[in-house]
This record gives C-alpha cells, sequence and structure tokens, in this order.
C-alpha cells in the first residue's frame, strides 16, 4: 500500500509512517528567496539526507533531544511525528548576511556572542523577526531586512498571544538552538571549518497532550548544507553552504556542478563526524 503523504514542501516530502513515526524524504531541489529561485541537482537529495543524518547522530550523542530515529534509505529518514512550532530559530557566530541589514553599525566578520534570533515562519510577511520582550510582555515584529531602529512591524501582548505554549517554548527554543550550534560548531572545528551561523526548527512531540512540558519539544525538520553557513579555514571566499548556490549569477551548468561538489564535500566531511 501506497504511503500517505502528509506534506510536501520545496525540499522534502513527509510521509506517515507507523506509531507516532515519519518519513522524512529530501528531493533533489535547491531553491533560495522564498522559491523564487529553483533549480535541480541530481543526487542532492541524497548528499542532503546523508548530512542530516550524520549531524542528527551527533546532537542525539550529546543529548540533545531531536525528532531523529534512523536512516531508511539513501534518500529518507525515519523521525518521530511532531506539530512543527512555526519558528526558525537562527544562531549567529560571525556577523554577515541579512544580520547586517538590521545591524548597520556592525561590520562584516565581526565575532558575535552567539547571538539567538526567532523569525516567524510566514511567507506572506516575510518572514518577520521576532522579539520577545519579557520585562514588558509584549512581542515585537521587525521587517528583517531594516535596521532594526526603523524596522518595527507589529507589537503585541503577550497576555493577548493566543499560543501560552509558544511563548513557553521560547527558552527552550533558545537553549536548543545554542546547544545544537555550540556542538556542531565544536564538531565542525576539528575539520578546521568554521561554522558562521546555524538554522533550527522544533516541534512538540505528537499526540502528546501537553505543549506546556519541555521535554515534549525536539529539533525538527532536517540539519543539512541549506542550515547553515560554513567557512572552511574561517574564509569566506571557501564557503561550502548554500549561500554559493544564493550568489550564483547565472546558474550556468559549471556553477551547479561546483554546487553539487559543494554538497558531496559536505556529506562525506560530516560522515567523519563521529570518528
Ligand atoms: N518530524 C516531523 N513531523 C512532521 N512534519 C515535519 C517533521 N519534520 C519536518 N516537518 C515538516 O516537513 C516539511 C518539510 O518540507 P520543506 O522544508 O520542503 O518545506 P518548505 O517548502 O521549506 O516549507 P517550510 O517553510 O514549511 O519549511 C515542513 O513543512 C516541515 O514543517
Ligand atoms: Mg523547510
Amino acid at each position: 500500500m501506497e504511503a500517505r503523504k502528509i506534506i510536501e514542501g520545496k525540499t522534502k516530502i513527509v510521509w506517515e509512517y507507523f506509531d507516532g513515526l515519519v518519513r522524512i524524504e529530501s528531493k533533489d531541489d535547491i531553491t533560495a528567496g522564498d522559491g523564487e529561485r529553483r533549480d535541480v541537482i541530481a543526487d542532492k537529495g541524497r548528499l542532503a539526507t546523508t548530512t542530516t543524518v550524520n549531524c542528527f547522530k551527533v546532537l542525539k550523542a550529546a543529548g540533545i533531544p531531536t525528532h531523529f530515529e534512523n536512516v531508511h534509505s539513501e534518500r529518507e529518514f525515519i523521525a518521530r511525528k511532531v506539530d512543527m512550532i512555526p519558528r526558525e530559530i537562527v544562531v549567529r557566530r560571525i556577523a554577515t548576511g541579512s544580520y547586517l541589514k538590521r545591524q548597520p553599525e556592525v561590520a562584516e566578520g565581526t565575532i558575535l556572542p552567539y547571538v539567538v534570533e526567532f523569525f516567524a515562519k510566514d511567507d506572506a510577511r516575510h518572514d518577520p523577526l521576532i522579539i520577545y520582550d519579557f520585562v514588558s510582555e509584549r512581542t515585537l515584529y521587525f521587517d528583517p531586512k531594516k535596521p532594526l531602529k526603523d524596522g518595527l512591524i507589529e507589537e503585541r501582548s503577550m497576555r493577548a498571544e493566543e499560543s501560552k505554549a509558544l511563548l513557553v517554548a521560547v527558552p527552550i527554543l533558545r537553549k536548543l538552538a545554542l546547544k545544537s550550534f555550540k556542538k556542531l560548531e565544536q564538531t565542525w572545528n576539528k575539520f578546521n571549518v568554521t561554522l558562521v551561523d546555524l538554522k533550527i526548527e522544533c516541534g512538540w512531540v505528537a499526540g502528546n497532550p501537553s505543549r506546556l512540558i519541555p521535554a515534549h519539544i525536539v529539533v525538527a525538520d532536517v540539519i543539512d548544507n541549506d542550515s547553515w553557513r560554513i567557512w572552511p579555514g574561517g574564509d569566506k571566499a571557501q564557503m561550502k553552504d548554500k549561500q554559493v548556490y544564493r550568489d550564483s549569477k547565472n546558474r550556468t551548468p559549471a556553477e551547479l556542478g561546483k554546487i553539487k561538489e559543494n554538497y558531496a564535500w559536505v556529506a562525506e566531511q560530516t560522515g567523519k563526524f563521529l570518528d
């Protein structure tokens, strides 16, 4: 019997498995700019799954809770089914990319004290940055491409916030993101590669009655070469992550071939993470 497709996104398909489990398949698609730019790179799905599995194994060995269960095939892994928390959590160690737009006074390359940022997964509003101010009990939404001081879009009272579970999740998400970042940073360091930043997504383990219990939140989705910036030798010019695709002008076969080589290199390196 054909399995039921739970959801198909731009780069992955989630299939129903059994007993609260799902099968997550990576496609060969590479996309950027909310899907405005899209290409297919043969074998990318396999390389992405290899990388994700290698990363989740490292996190698991470090005692960080994730949805990962085991490898299923070359391009699929088995995970616990979760209800996704509609936030992207980003940790930044070196100032680069969109961070410079929000903090124009910070020079590119500045070492940051593990800055954690939250973004709403909200395509219509271009994934605004959210600041949770637990002192004034307000949630502030900002345009992610403008200097913070000019970028306020909306301000909400936390008391009016519909989801208490989400507010309870915030400190846990921050902790999971920091732990994941530091573990992967330390691991990449052994290969003389700098982890510049990292994006994770988390979920509430499905079927659990209470979302207010910290242990019911796990790192979910994937951690692959689209989730971070990595600079071998700390040199931006050597970058191996998806940024090369975002920066690519014409996406010629030669450029896409180079990008595929990078994905293959990352899959191979991460295969040595637990050696
Ligand atoms: N353990 C899980 N259980 C259920 N759904 C999951 C799990 N892990 C990831 N997902 C979901 O699988 C989908 C992966 O698809 P993909 O990342 O390709 O989507 P996308 O087009 O990038 O859209 P999105 O902005 O939602 O990520 C996402 O919707 C994600 O929320
Ligand atoms: Mg996604």
